[in-house]
């Protein structure tokens, strides 16, 4: 017995609102995909898996298998515009090699198991199909158009279709190209398929943690169920000098001084540390790095675009400040005055709630360049979570 996996990742996972379709979200640092990939290529019985995929995502794809290397894996096959149409060109794909039987399941399925996989194979050997699913634990309900409960449905008998779905090839690939031809062409999952062109299919049990991630909530509860979400942690120093002035900018807020910073841009000494604590986060090198003091662009600058190209970035590998804390270290100005107004415009720099953005200040008794009011430094931390 031959048997191939297919599974389908070329949604788009539109209920999901992540800024990437949700197969290639990260759940404790893998991504979805993978997670799904990884159980059928570990299972023995299973001699080849293909992935259906959105030709747009090839790089997301490439990267999400990057360390799977295997050789059951196949090349990634074209999906279609409904669920239906990839399993379709799935099936095709898979049929120049020849399976005797394939199990068809949701790259949004990342926690299915061994157990899963051998039950629904087991129930293959008597049945033409089999799908894994869950006896319904809610009680149902019908609403009416206003939104209030019209009647309560039985349960009894009531089970909510999982994945994987397995079938003897030869007819789910048949069944595909038969409701494929009468038009039919949004049905949700296999077992449909097979129940319309009459083939009998067997439920075996599924499981919880086997669900569908669909909603931005799923997500959360996923990270949960896989230990915790993938936080990463950055910090940053910097220092400027402090010259004849009348003002210094910390915190992205202009404060009349007796000193000024001396620096190319506005020697914002704290967005400087801030910008360096967030791409380390993302191990994305160093502010001197993105913003070479020799580059005449940045003359003069206004230190919040090297916070939003931080920003930019974070958000640009998928992920989200969970906060940032900055201290700074000076003898004058005094920072108390001025902490409500620096919070207030890093929270809107970062686009984050205030209550996740901290500015404290400490003096160096006397101490150092700083306690000599030669200088200021700026310490910050940045914690990032990736999705
Ligand atoms: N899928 C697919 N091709 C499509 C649509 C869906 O391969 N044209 C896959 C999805 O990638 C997912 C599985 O089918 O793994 C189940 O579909 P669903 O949960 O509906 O995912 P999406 O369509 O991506 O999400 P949404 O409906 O929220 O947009
Ligand atoms: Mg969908």
């Amino acid at each position: 017995m031959k048997t191939a996996a297919l599974i389908l990742a070329a949604g788009r996972g539109t209920r999901a609102l992540g800024s990437r379709p949700k197969q290639y979200v990260t759940i404790g640092g893998v991504p979805v995909l993978a997670h799904a990939v990884r159980a059928f290529l570990a299972h023995p019985d299973i001699a080849l898996v293909a992935v259906a995929i959105a030709r747009e995502d090839e790089a997301l794809y490439r990267a999400a298998v990057a360390g799977l290397a295997s050789s059951k894996l196949l090349g990634p096959i074209g999906g279609g515009t409904t669920r239906q149409a990839s399993v379709g060109n799935g099936l095709r794909a898979l049929s120049a090699h020849l399976p005797d039987l394939v199990l068809i399941h949701d790259a949004a399925r990342p926690f299915v198991t061994r157990d899963i996989i051998d039950r629904v194979l087991g129930a293959l050997a008597q049945s033409p199909g089999a799908i894994a699913a869950l006896p319904l634990a809610d009680t149902l309900k019908v609403a009416d158009p206003g939104g209030r409960i019209a009647e309560t449905v039985d349960r009894t008998g009531l089970w909510r279709a999982q994945t994987p779905q397995g079938f003897r090839f030869g007819d789910i690939l048949t069944a595909h190209e038969r409701a494929r031809a009468a038009g039919l062409e949004e049905m949700t999952d296999d077992a449909a398929v097979a129940e319309w062109a009459g083939l009998p299919v067997a439920l075996v049990l599924g499981s919880a943690a086997n669900a569908k991630l669909t909603l931005p909530e799923d997500f959360a509860m996923a990270e949960l169920a896989a230990g915790g979400p993938d936080v990463r942690v950055g910090q940053g120093f910097d220092v400027h000098r402090l010259v004849a002035g009348d003002h210094v900018w910390l915190c992205g807020v202009r404060i009349a001084h007796t000193q000024a910073l001396e620096g190319h841009s506005d020697a914002d000494v704290a967005l400087h540390a801030l910008t360096d604590a967030m791409l380390g986060a993302i191990g994305a090198g160093d502010i001197g790095q993105h913003f070479p003091d020799s580059d005449p662009r940045w003359k003069g600058a206004a230190s919040s675009i090297f916070v939003a190209e931080a920003l930019r970035q974070v958000r640009a590998r998928g992920g989200t400040i969970g906060n940032v804390d900055i201290t700074l270290l000076c003898e004058a100005p005094r920072i108390a005055p001025h902490r409500d107004a620096m919070r207030r415009r890093l929270a809107e720099l970062l686009e984050l709630e205030e209550a996740r953005v901290s500015v404290k200040a400490t003096t160096t008794e006397g101490l150092g360049f700083a306690g000599r009011r030669e200088g200021i430094a700026a310490v910050a931390t940045a914690v990032v979570v990736l999705r």
